[in-house]
């Protein structure tokens, strides 16, 4: 095979998304919407979920495992869709597929910051991503410009695998853990986990009145996958739409149709 024959085969092959579960579909929804042609795979570890409390060397493990996977069955770039295992392992994964195109993603900090009127920015992540020094550098560039404040949120993400995005459980839970940080300047609050994005509906229902914008890294993190594959030519050119398969490690077909639903979901209602 020449090497225009081996791109072009590579050219065809899905790119392929992994997430500790449901998270990442929020990002897969927007890569989908940028690049309607390509195909996805997309692998939920459900099974092993949350990464967020779990040490890092623990879910750097789990995160190579789940990349394995795809790369078996055969993928031409990657997003880690979940901020917990970019923080954990996106560089030793860099390290490890140099050919391959990897992107991450992080709390959209920068963006908050940039938009920024002077009031709080409140940054909602899992404890694991909060405590990682990848986040604390990211705090420190723009600790200057504004008043950032970290809110750790253990168990948030189980009610986005449970399918429980619009329960009465989950103003009990924002009560507990978003409004103790709710100041009268609060302007913005950073969704920093991929599962967040499926509860801005509700979380816009309990904030009310109050003027805050919620903002997350997943369009930013495909426009970025998208750059990356087309400066490694690797985008197809054929006008025809891409397929989707979803994998899911519990192996539970209820997974796979609650993966569907969310995918589904309009991206601002
Ligand atoms: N979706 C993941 C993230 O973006 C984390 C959820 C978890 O496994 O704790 O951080």
């Amino acid at each position: 095979m020449n090497d225009l024959d081996h791109l072009k085969r590579k050219v065809d092959l899905p790119i392929g998304f992994v997430d500790s579960g449901l998270g990442g579909l929020s990002v897969l929804r927007e890569a989908v919407r940028i690049m309607p042609n390509e195909d996805f795979i997309y692998y939920g570890d459900s099974a092993n979920a949350p990464y967020g409390t779990k040490p890092q060397e623990v879910i750097k493990e789990l995160t190579f495992h789940a990349v394995e996977k795809l790369l078996d069955y055969g993928i031409k770039g990657l997003a880690v869709a979940c901020n917990t295992a970019t923080s954990a392992a996106v560089r030793p994964l860099r390290a490890k597929y140099p050919e391959l195109p990897i992107v991450g993603i992080e709390p959209a900090i920068k963006p908050a910051v940039v938009n920024s009127k002077g009031g709080r920015i409140l940054v909602m992540a899992t404890p694991m991503t909060i405590q990682q020094k990848k986040y604390h550098n990211l705090l420190e560039k723009y600790r200057g410009d504004a008043d950032i404040v970290s809110v750790p949120c253990e168990g948030l993400m189980e009610f986005v695998e449970q399918g429980n995005i619009d329960g009465e459980e989950l103003d009990t839970y924002f009560d507990e853990h978003l409004s103790p940080y709710l100041s009268d300047d609060t302007e913005t609050i950073v969704l920093g986990c991929t599962h967040y994005p499926f509860l801005k509906h509700h979380i816009k229902r309990f904030l009310g009145d109050r003027k805050i914008s919620l903002i997350d890294g997943s369009l930013g993190t495909s426009l970025e996958l998208k750059r990356r594959l087309e400066e490694k030519k690797l985008l197809r050119t054929i006008d025809r739409k891409g397929k989707i398969e979803i994998q899911n490690s519990t192996g539970r077909e209820e997974m796979i149709e609650l993966s569907y639903q969310l995918l589904n979901m309009p991206i601002d209602f």
